[in-house]
C-alpha cells in the first residue's frame, strides 16, 4: 500500500474561486479519490494564500484587519470548492502557527547553512504611504505606446514588458505620487547553490519530459539569486532577527502545504507527519498550473534540500483552461467564477466533462460550450446514466425490484468490463483521465446495445423471467462502469451505489456480483443541461451587462427629471483636505491640487478656479469632492477627482464644509 500526500496550488486569498482553480482541484480530487479507491493511503492538502501586499490593501479598502478578511475568504473558497465534490483531508490558511513555525524554521536552517546572502538593493518607494510599491502597485504610460495607466511590469495595449523605472509618469497606484528610489537591505536565497542537487532531483522522473525541457532552459540561463524579504508595511511573517523585514508571500506559500498536513496529523497521527516530510519512504505529489512552475520544480524542492527535508516525489503540472477557445474574458462573460457556475450548472457535468479533456500534458484546455452540452447530454446522460434509467424504473417495478442470476451472456458482457480495468487503472494513475472516460464509454456503448438487442420493456409483457435475467446482467454491467467512474463523480456513484445497495466502489470489490438482490427504487441521477441556463451564467458573468442593467433600472425618469435616491448614491461625495496647490505651466485657469482623502489616500485634481483662488490661500482648506470620478487624462496630467464648486470666474466659490469634517468623510 502506497502512502500518499496530494497538494493542489493555494488559491491567493484577494479574489474568488473560479474556473481555473476548479480545474486544478478536480484533477487533484479525482488522483486522490482513484488512489483511495485502490486501497492506497491518500491525503488531499491545501490552503488559502494569504499574504502579501494586495490583501494588506485590500483590507485596507475595506477598512477591516488582513486576518478578518482572509478569514472571511478561506470560508468563501473551501465552501465553493467543496461544491464541486473537491473533498480536503484539510485546507487551511497560510497565515497560521504552524506556518509561522515551519517558515521560520526553514529559513533559519537555510541561514545556518551559509544559504541566505543580503545586499542593499534599490527600489520604488512612494513617500505619502510609506511603503515599497511592487510592480502592480505602480502606474503609468507605457515606454514604448504611450498607453496611459499601465502596470509597472507590462503593457496590457502593445504587451511590451519592462520594469516600474521605465514607465513614463509613474505615480504610484494608491496615491498617484510620483514614487521615489529608494535602498534597502534584502535577503536572497542563493537558488545556485543547490543546482547540481536539483538537477539530479529532476533526473529521476519527477516532472513530465516537457517541464523538463522548460527548466533546462532556465539551467541554462543560469539559477538567480531569490529575493525572500520584503519591507513592511507588509502582511505575512517577520524574519527573525531582522527589523522591519518580512518573508516574501511566495517562501512562506508553499511551506503552507507543511503547515495544512501538520495541522490535521496533529490530531490524527504525529507520525505519519515525519513519515511524509522527513522520510523518502512515502509520496508528496503537488499539482500545479503552468504559470508557478518556477516555484515549485526549482525554490521548492532547493529550499527543502537545504533545510533538510524530504523533496517532492512529484509535480504534475497543468495548462490553462480558456473558454470557447478563448482566454476566460471578464467582458465576454466567460471568466465564469464557482459560485455562478454553480447557480446555472450540475458541478459534476463540468467534473465528466473536464475529465473527457484532461490528460497529462501542459497544453491548455478549452471548455466550449456546445461541445459541453453534447458530451453531457450524449455520453453522461445518453449513454452511462441512461443505462440504470432504462432497467431500474418500471420494469424493475414490476419484478418487485428483484434480481436473479447473470446468466452465461451477462457473464460475458462482465467479463468485457472488467477485462479493461488495468488499462482504466493506468489511465487515472498516469492523469490521462480522458483516455479512461472514453474506454468506459465504449463500454457503455457495449452495455446499451445490449439492453436494446434484448429490449426487456417486450420481454416484460412476455416473457418476466427473462426480463429479469436481461435486467440483471445489465444493472451488473453498469455497477463495473460506475465502479470506474467513482473518482471522477463521486455524487452521482454515491447515488447509484446506494440505488443498487452496494456498498462503497472501490476496485477490490469491482468484481462482486449482485444477485438474488432487492433493488432501490429509482430516483432520477443526473438532468440534461439546460442551454438556456449557459446564457444565463454567461450574462451573469458579464460586467459592463450587469451595470447597464441597473443603470437601466435606476436611470432617472426622464419626462420629470428627477432623480431616484439610488442615482445620488453612485456620486461618491467626501471631504478632502487641500495639502498642496500650485499654478499650471501654461494654463490660465487651473490649478493643481493634491486633496487628502484620509484612508482613500491622496488624489490629484486638476481644477479650474485659478479665476478666484491663489494657490497659497487654498492649504489647508476643506472642500468637497467628488471622490469616485473615473480618472481623466488631461493636457497636464491625470484628474482623479473634482472639487465641487458653484459661480464662474471672480464670483466662483468652492463648497466646504460648515463644521468639524475628516478628511474622507463621506457626505450623506
Ligand atoms: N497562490 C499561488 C499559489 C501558491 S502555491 C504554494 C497562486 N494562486 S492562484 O490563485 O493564482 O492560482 C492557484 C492555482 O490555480 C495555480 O496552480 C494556477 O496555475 C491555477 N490557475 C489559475 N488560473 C488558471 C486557469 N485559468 N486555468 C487553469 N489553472 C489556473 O498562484
Ligand atoms: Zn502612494
Amino acid at each position: 500500500m502506497r502512502k500518499i500526500l496530494v497538494t493542489s496550488a493555494l488559491p491567493y486569498a484577494n479574489g474568488s474561486i473560479h474556473l481555473g482553480h476548479l480545474l486544478e482541484g478536480i484533477q487533484t480530487d479525482i488522483f486522490v479519490r482513484y488512489q483511495n479507491y485502490r486501497g492506497n493511503e491518500a491525503y488531499f492538502f491545501c490552503a488559502d494564500d494569504t499574504h502579501g501586499t494586495p490583501i494588506m490593501l485590500a483590507a485596507r479598502r475595506e477598512k477591516i484587519s488582513p486576518e478578518e478578511l482572509v478569514s472571511r475568504i478561506q470560508v468563501e473558497h473551501l465552501r465553493d470548492l467543496q461544491a464541486f465534490g473537491i473533498h480536503y483531508d484539510n485546507y487551511y490558511s497560510t497565515n497560521t502557527p504552524e506556518n509561522q513555525f515551519f517558515s521560520e524554521d526553514i529559513y533559519t536552517k537555510l541561514k545556518e547553512k551559509g544559504s541566505i546572502s543580503s545586499r542593499e538593493i534599490s527600489q520604488s518607494y512612494c513617500d505619502h504611504d510609506k511603503m515599497f510599491l511592487p510592480d502592480r502597485f505602480i502606474k503609468g504610460s507605457c515606454p514604448k505606446c504611450s498607453s496611459p495607466d499601465q502596470y509597472g511590469d507590462g503593457c496590457e495595449v502593445c504587451g511590451a514588458n519592462y520594469s516600474p523605472g521605465d514607465l513614463l509618469d509613474s505615480r504610484c497606484a494608491i496615491c498617484s505620487n510620483k514614487p521615489v528610489l529608494k535602498q534597502s537591505k534584502h535577503l536572497f536565497f542563493k537558488l545556485k547553490d543547490y543546482e547540481v542537487e536539483l538537477q539530479n532531483w529532476l533526473s529521476a522522473e519527477r516532472v513530465d519530459p516537457a517541464v523538463r525541457n522548460k527548466l533546462n532552459e532556465w539551467f541554462q540561463d543560469g539559477l538567480q539569486e531569490w529575493d525572500i524579504s520584503r519591507d513592511g508595511p507588509y502582511f505575512g511573517f517577520k524574519i527573525p532577527g531582522e527589523e522591519d523585514k518580512y518573508f516574501y508571500v511566495w517562501l512562506d506559500a508553499p511551506i503552507g502545504y507543511i503547515a495544512s498536513s501538520k495541522n490535521y496529523f496533529e490530531k490524527k497521527n504525529p507520525t505519519l507527519f515525519e513519515e511524509f516530510w522527513k522520510s523518502e519512504s512515502t509520496e508528496v505529489i503537488h499539482f500545479i498550473g503552468k504559470d508557478i512552475l518556477y516555484f515549485h520544480t526549482l525554490f521548492w524542492p532547493a529550499m527543502l534540500m537545504g533545510a533538510g527535508y524530504r523533496t517532492p516525489s512529484r509535480v504534475n503540472v497543468h495548462g490553462f483552461i480558456t473558454v470557447n477557445g478563448e482566454k476566460m474574458s471578464k467582458s465576454r462573460g466567460t471568466f465564469i467564477n464557482a459560485e455562478t457556475f454553480l447557480k446555472h450548472q450540475d458541478p459534476e457535468h463540468f467534473r465528466f466533462y473536464l475529465s473527457g479533456k484532461l490528460n497529462n500534458s501542459l497544453d491548455d484546455l478549452d471548455l466550449n460550450f456546445q461541445d459541453y452540452t453534447g458530451k453531457v447530454n450524449s455520453d453522461l446522460i445518453g449513454n452511462f446514466v441512461n443505462i440504470f434509467s432504462r432497467v431500474g424504473t418500471s420494469i424493475l417495478d414490476k419484478l418487485d425490484r428483484k434480481l436473479g442470476t447473470v446468466s452465461p451472456e451477462g457473464e460475458n458482457l462482465r467479463r468485457e468490463c472488467l477485462s479493461v480495468s488495468e488499462q482504466i487503472f493506468g489511465y487515472y494513475e498516469d492523469l490521462s483521465y480522458s483516455k479512461a472516460i472514453k474506454e468506459i464509454m465504449k463500454l457503455g456503448d457495449s452495455v446499451n446495445r445490449y439492453v436494446n438487442d434484448n429490449a426487456p420493456w417486450n420481454l416484460i409483457k412476455t416473457d418476466p423471467e427473462k426480463a429479469r435475467e436481461v435486467v440483471t446482467n445489465t444493472l451488473n454491467a453498469g455497477k463495473i462502469l460506475a465502479s470506474y467512474l467513482s473518482p471522477v463523480l463521486p455524487k452521482l456513484t454515491k447515488e447509484i451505489s446506494d440505488f443498487l445497495d452496494c456498498g462503497e466502489f472501490n476496485s477490490a470489490n469491482l468484481s462482486e456480483k449482485l444477485e438474488n438482490c432487492t433493488i432501490k427504487p429509482y430516483k432520477m441521477l443526473s438532468k440534461r443541461v439546460d442551454e438556456k441556463a449557459i446564457e444565463k451564467m454567461i450574462q451573469e458573468s458579464k460586467p459592463e451587462e450587469n451595470e447597464k442593467k441597473s443603470e437601466e433600472v435606476k436611470a432617472p425618469s426622464k419626462e420629470s427629471g428627477l432623480i431616484k435616491i439610488d442615482d445620488l448614491a453612485k456620486v461618491e461625495l467626501r471631504v478632502g483636505k487641500i495639502i498642496e496647490a500650485n499654478g499650471v505651466e501654461g494654463a490660465d485657469k487651473l490649478l493643481n491640487v493634491k486633496v487628502d482623502l484620509g484612508p482613500l489616500g491622496v488624489k490629484n485634481v486638476f481644477a479650474g478656479i485659478k479665476s478666484a483662488y491663489k494657490p497659497e490661500e487654498l492649504l489647508g482648506l476643506k472642500v468637497v469632492v467628488v471622490a469616485n470620478l473615473e480618472p481623466r487624462k488631461m493636457k497636464f496630467g491625470i484628474s482623479e477627482a473634482m472639487l465641487m464648486a458653484s459661480g464662474k470666474d471672480t464670483t466662483l466659490s468652492l463648497f466646504v464644509p460648515h463644521r468639524d469634517a475628516e478628511p474622507g468623510d463621506l457626505l450623506k
